[in-house]
């Protein structure tokens, strides 16, 4: 029986490019803890590909460990990070920004697609005992894009969410481990994405779109930079062969090759999305990137998770399809055939 991977990006293997690069880094001596020429070479990159001169970039091996340190060089510890209340942040990390950032909170708001509620957001930092030391205060907006239901921030959207941030203080962290995804569906620069629209510091996942084990944090404050520098350490994150992190990323930001992998992830999704769009099943959100939850009736999904179908079951009537930079048109449409199968 054919399997068809739909479980999630981090199912699938090292994109064949990035697997190059570290082949060829793997050669002669380099200095060790990111002063090797690869690292060098990765940052000026990141202010080329960002547009942005002072541009930081700390290579670390997990979407949660740059999330949780960057977050942690942006507030201080009786602080409170407000986040939509589905963010990865505060659902699937395991507590890792209270952690990294000494007792520091998470606060989950509300808002449709998946995105935070400028309202909302707006109305919770009213609420708020500003000054009141019984009171955790807001130091941090993080937005997720895509989000983790496979939703986009349009760059006005991150822009209105940073603009009230700013008023009020705040920082801005984007979480953008599906990053590329969301710069290759929206077609807009990468600074339109983030700095330019208020974003402080961002998680640039590298590793569901084709990395082994890469991701990075991208500062564009330079105080978060000053702090990061210290924090990657103490965290374990500052790897003394960092040139086989660089050396990928390097490769993943050259020739638009992030765009690529993701492009193709976003098309895979496009193409299931049409397919499942014919069939009996309701979309829970609309699939901006390489990301679908669908809800089908429970005996359906028994059947399906019996045909071949790698997928999660998220509860009794609902599942979450996941694209790859290494999905095929093949796979995809084997998967349609036999959800329709499924639903009988
Ligand atoms: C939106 C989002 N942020 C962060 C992460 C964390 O990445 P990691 O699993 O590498 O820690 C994930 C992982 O699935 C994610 O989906």
């Amino acid at each position: 029986m054919m399997k068809v991977e739909l479980r999630s990006d981090n199912a699938v293997g090292v994109a064949p490019e990035m697997l190059a690069a570290l082949a060829a880094a793997n050669h002669g001596t380099e200095l060790a803890y990111g002063g090797d020429t690869y690292t060098e070479h990765l940052h000026n990159l990141v202010r080329e590909v960002f547009e942005h001169p002072s541009a930081r970039v700390f290579p670390v091996t997990t979407g949660t460990a740059a999330n949780s340190i960057g977050l942690s060089a942006m507030a201080p510890p009786w602080g409170a990070v407000l986040c939509q209340h589905n963010a990865h942040i505060i659902v699937n990390e395991g507590g890792a920004t209270s952690m990294f950032g000494a007792g520091l909170v998470m606060k989950g708001l509300g808002g449709d697609s998946f995105k935070i509620d400028p309202a909302e957001l707006e109305s919770f930092l009213e609420a708020t005992g500003w000054g009141d030391p019984h009171v955790s205060q807001p130091a941090v907006v993080s937005l997720t894009s895509p989000t983790e239901y496979g939703t986009v921030y349009q760059p006005k959207e991150v822009a209105t969410v940073a603009e009230i941030a700013r008023r009020w203080n705040l920082g801005v962290h984007m979480d953008g481990a599906r990053f590329a995804n969301a710069a290759a569906r929206l077609g807009c620069s990468p600074a339109d994405l983030t700095w330019r629209a208020g974003v402080d510091v961002l998680t640039l996942g590298a590793t569901k779109n084709g990395a082994m084990s890469t991701d990075a944090i991208v500062s564009f404050d330079d105080a978060a930079s000053e702090q990061l520098v210290y924090r990657t350490k103490r965290a374990g994150h500052t790897a003394s062969k960092m040139r086989f992190q660089s050396a990928q990323l390097i490769a993943y930001l050259t020739d638009g090759l992030w765009l690529e992998l993701a492009g193709h992830a976003n098309r895979a999704m496009e193409r299931l999305a049409a397919g499942l769009g014919q069939l009996d099943v309701g979309f829970v959100n609309d699939p901006d990137v390489n990301i679908l939850f669908v809800t089908m009736p429970p005996d359906a999904i028994d059947r399906l998770a019996e045909s071949g179908v790698l997928f999660y079951r998220m509860d009794e009537s609902t599942v979450r399809f996941v694209t790859a930079f290494a999905t095929t048109d093949e796979q995809v449409d084997t998967a349609i055939a036999l959800v329709g199968a499924a639903l009988g």
